[in-house]
């Protein structure tokens, strides 16, 4: 089959054959079927979607493109998370450390930040020596002593997704819900898992904007973990405005450990609570919800989290003084607070707008190639339903430039909607997938 007529099969509506999607993917790993190509089947793909069976080959193919891990040795359930991303989402550290304590495996491979949206690696990073580029053998090796190890892509881990990834970047077809699914699925499924728990964002500072669409995109991704045989579920949580009270690498560290010694914001909990929940009734570790949350919260009263947390930071080379007392973490050179313009309740933190200053203030990056500045970012953020009075501080910005700052300050101040009628705490956890 020539891939110009599988591009034009599929470009005039018709169905791929499992075959023809496993020869375009070879084809395009290898460098046999160039770029453009590629992009055209990508667009095709765009206007035309793609049937579950479609999905699930291009998922398979693409996981198939490079290594996929034997996680044989690892006698526990290996179960991992991901989320869809947002505004501070930390929720991978404190859940890793958590579910391991129960006796869940967590090989965990995340990613970077890109745009508004922050990575679990970035955030890793914040705490000196930590490594994120463990080879295979370190990273089985800290799982199964420890149960749980987060490390990020290497080369060999789904390589189609990373050549596509970047092209769909350039061609206008990121907003694609097969092309998504195959994305994440492959990536994390060649990390030789028995199950998944998906954290689907939706709302103003997630990927996703409209709940209608970030179903679909959650049936399609539980529907094509169960055809590879996995264990799948999904929730779908607001992210409307930002996770928890902080944002940006090392605030978000600081915060992660506060969370992980039982001082967590109810937020950040609840998520944690219910995803871990999921981890643990996929593992087949608890029968019920409310059973595993006790399990968790149990873990997480006697400190025992705490310290798998310090043991996962030591074996990957990190300082764990330094989350024991994080003033040793990097900070920044202007804190400063965001004055409220007027008294009254949180209406409005809009987690777009907060992104967007965090990435002025260089928390997150553009362009896959710029570095990120650990100390910077916000904290003490006010949550939706929360009163605040005039002059009070709304949030507390770190910045290392006082451009920068003056940049992010603006932003801040308009994320920010006050008024005098108090408003309910929105909904976190808006459905839950599970077929
Ligand atoms: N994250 C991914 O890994 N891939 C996508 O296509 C979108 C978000």
């Amino acid at each position: 089959m020539l891939p110009q007529w599988t591009i034009e099969k599929k470009r005039d509506g018709a169905a791929l054959a499992p075959e023809e999607i496993r020869e375009f993917i070879a084809g395009f790993t290898t460098g046999a079927i160039p770029d453009y190509q590629m992009a055209a089947l990508a667009m095709a793909i765009f206007f035309r979607g793609m049937t579950p069976v479609e999905t699930a080959a291009l998922t398979e193919a693409m996981m198939y493109s490079g290594d996929v891990l034997d996680t044989s040795v690892l006698t526990a359930p290996k179960i991992d998370k991901h989320s869809t991303g947002g505004i501070g989402d930390k929720v991978s550290l404190v859940l890793a450390p958590l579910v391991a304590c129960c006796g869940v495996a967590v090989p965990m491979i995340s990613g970077r930040g890109l745009g508004i949206t922050g990575g679990t690696l970035d955030k890793l990073e914040a705490i000196p020596g930590y490594r994120t580029n463990l080879t295979t053998r370190e990273f089985l090796d800290v799982v199964a002593r420890c149960g749980c190890s987060i490390i990020g892509q290497t080369d060999r881990l789904a390589p189609a997704d990373k050549k596509l990834y970047a092209l769909r970047d350039v061609t206008g077809t990121v907003p694609s819900i097969p092309l998504i699914t195959a994305s994440i699925m492959s990536k994390k499924l060649a990390a030789g898992l028995d199950g998944l728990v998906l954290d689907v964002k939706c709302g103003r500072g997630a990927f996703m904007k409209e709940r209608a669409a970030a179903a679909e995109l959650a049936h399609s991704m539980v529907r094509v973990g169960r055809a590879m045989n996995k264990k799948m579920c999904a929730v779908l949580t607001a992210m409307d405005q930002p996770l928890g009270r902080t944002a940006g690498n090392a605030l978000e560290i600081v915060e992660t450990c506060e969370a992980l010694q039982g001082r967590g914001p109810a937020d950040l909990m609840e998520v944690t609570l219910v995803l871990g929940a999921k981890m643990l009734q996929l593992a087949g570790l608890a029968n019920s919800c409310d059973t595993a949350q006790a399990l968790l919260a149990e873990k997480l009263k006697s400190g025992e989290a705490w310290r798998k947390w310090l043991e996962m930071v030591q074996l990957h080379g990190g300082d764990v003084a330094a989350l024991e007392d994080t003033a040793r973490l990097s900070r920044a050179k202007f804190i400063e607070p965001l004055p409220a313009q007027q008294s009254g309740f949180v209406v409005q933190a809009d987690a777009e707008l907060i992104g967007k200053a965090c990435l002025v203030l260089g928390a997150g990056r553009t362009k896959t190639t710029d570095a990120v500045d650990h100390a910077v970012g916000v904290s003490a953020l006010l949550k939706i339903g929360e009163r605040v009075e005039r002059s009070q501080p709304l949030a507390t910005l770190h910045a290392n430039d006082a451009a920068r700052l003056a940049e992010a300050r603006s932003l801040m101040q308009s994320a920010f909607q006050i008024s005098a009628q108090s408003v309910s705490e929105p909904p976190l956890l808006l459905e839950e997938i599970t077929s």
